[in-house]
């Protein structure tokens, strides 16, 4: 099967909960190779674009509060069906219907603040990759170099 990318995004609480660390080594367990990765404090206009869908709608304004209070940890991850297996790994959006084990399940608490977001489709992954990396900031994979053993 090829290499898929995706884009996830550690929201603020992950850092503010020490979080990062199990988060990320749950994902490097799971096959995913980092191919770029940044702490950024997202900006309103950021905000807008990545989360522009869900305008209008009544969580959206308490999103964006949440999404704006602190530094978030921007991904882009590769691996074989890399889209569909990070959704699986996230779990539900809403903390309180995702499975024990999944990363929501484990650590989420309420639904805006679902600890991760992951790209739901080829589409998406696309476009939130763009949002938030240049060309230039993707780091292609190299398996198998001994000299880094
Ligand atoms: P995410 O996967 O980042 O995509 C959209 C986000 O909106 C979602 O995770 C949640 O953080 C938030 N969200 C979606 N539905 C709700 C809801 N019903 N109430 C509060 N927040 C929500």
């Amino acid at each position: 099967m090829p290499k898929e990318r995706t884009f996830a995004m550690l929201k603020p609480g992950v850092l503010q909960r020490r979080l990062v660390g199990e988060v990320l080594g749950r994902l490097e367990n799971q096959g995913f190779c980092i191919i770029a990765i940044k702490m950024l404090q997202v900006s309103r206009e950021l905000g807008e674009r990545h989360y522009g869908e869900h305008k209008g709608k009544a969580f959206y304004e308490p999103l964006m509060t949440y999404m704006l209070s602190g530094p978030s940890i921007a991904m882009v991850l590769e691996r074989e069906n890399a889209i569909k297996a990070l959704r699986h790994m996230a779990g539900a959006t809403n903390p309180e219907e995702a499975a024990p084990g999944s990363i929501r399940g484990d650590y989420g608490v309420i639904t805006r603040r679902n600890i991760l977001h992951a790209s739901d489709s080829p589409e998406s992954a696309a476009r939130e990759i763009g949002i938030f990396f240049s060309p230039e900031e993707l780091y292609p994979w190299v398996d198998g170099n001994e000299q880094w053993f």
